[in-house]
């Protein structure tokens, strides 16, 4: 496996392997990686011959008030768990490599980005399809892999995909989970042990309103209150937003009659977390 920093570095390597005829998978991260990203490489791994994972803290998907200067790095880790699990490549350019002096175009996305996550963080999907159109036009997959942790992300990239004619397939992989529940993110790591324990509440208000859903609940306004009471009652969160939403348009539903995304932001002390669960109904 090989770490490579220029934009340059990886046309090289992926001529390479097109001269070959072998088919390379991508994986886009932010680094700092865990389980969740480990699973992710792991399916490209098995579906192409190359796998290439880049490691990128992208500054123009992070709001003036949010976390980009303390995002944890650890590139060492990173690449142990990287060359554990097969990938062939890891790109990991400076924000200048990515970003000239002279840099104005963008991709922007309507309709999808404008509820859940795209309504407090306003900028971010601007930043993540900007980001990761470039990363598609540098790597060149035949497949590129994202997690269901982010379900909005998954959508607007596969619209994104379809609207501008990307030759690629988007793989949607499932999300991983500390043994608690608590989906694992990156952003764990900046949870003290109080809010650690917390924490647990996001996914254990998904369960309860599940549950609720399995047992024939069809009121969307019955679930979501069934899961804010339940994250109210720890006092350590803050609830950024609780909703349900159609799992394809990711427009608000009223009843549960076609398959849903139900979807929470929650900030525990100053850490914002998500989850979701999609159920078919
Ligand atoms: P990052 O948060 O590092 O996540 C990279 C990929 O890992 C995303 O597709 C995300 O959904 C997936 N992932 C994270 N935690 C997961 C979990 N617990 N289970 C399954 N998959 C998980 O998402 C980004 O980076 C950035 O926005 C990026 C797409 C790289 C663009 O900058």
């Amino acid at each position: 496996m090989k770490i490579v920093h220029t934009v340059q570095e990886v046309r090289e390597a992926v001529s390479a392997w097109r001269k070959e005829g072998l088919s390379i998978g991508f994986v886009p991260t932010m680094g700092y990686l865990h389980e969740g990203h480990q699973s992710l490489i792991q399916r490209a791994v098995e579906e192409n011959d190359q796998v290439v994972v880049s490691i990128f803290v992208n500054p123009m998907q992070f709001g003036p008030n949010e976390d980009l200067e303390s995002y944890p790095k650890d590139l060492e880790k990173d690449s142990l768990l990287c060359e554990k699990t097969g990938a062939t490549l890891i790109f990991n350019p400076q924000p200048e490599e990515m970003y000239t002096g002279d840099f104005c175009s963008f991709v922007d996305m309507t309709g999808l980005t404008k509820g859940l996550c795209g309504k407090s963080r306003p900028i971010h999907f601007r930043g993540v399809c900007t980001v990761v159109n470039k990363l598609f036009n540098i790597v060149q997959p035949d497949r590129a892999y994202f997690g269901q942790k982010d379900a909005q992300q998954l959508a607007v990239i596969k619209q994104m995909v379809k609207d501008l004619n990307m030759n690629l397939e988007i793989v949607g992989c499932p999300i991983i989970r500390e043994e608690d529940g608590l989906a694992k993110s990156s952003r764990n790591t900046y949870l003290s042990k109080e809010e650690r324990v917390a924490a647990r509440v996001l996914s254990q208000s998904l369960e309860e309103g599940r549950g609720r859903l399995e047992e024939g609940e069809t009121s969307v306004q019955v679930i979501r209150e069934i899961i804010r009471g339940c994250i109210e009652k720890e006092p350590l969160t803050k609830i950024d937003y609780v909703e349900i939403v159609d799992a394809k348009s990711l427009e608000p539903v009223e009843k549960v009659e076609k398959t849903i995304l139900i979807a929470i932001a929650v900030y525990i002390g100053k850490t914002r977390l998500i989850d979701n669960f999609t159920f078919e109904c």
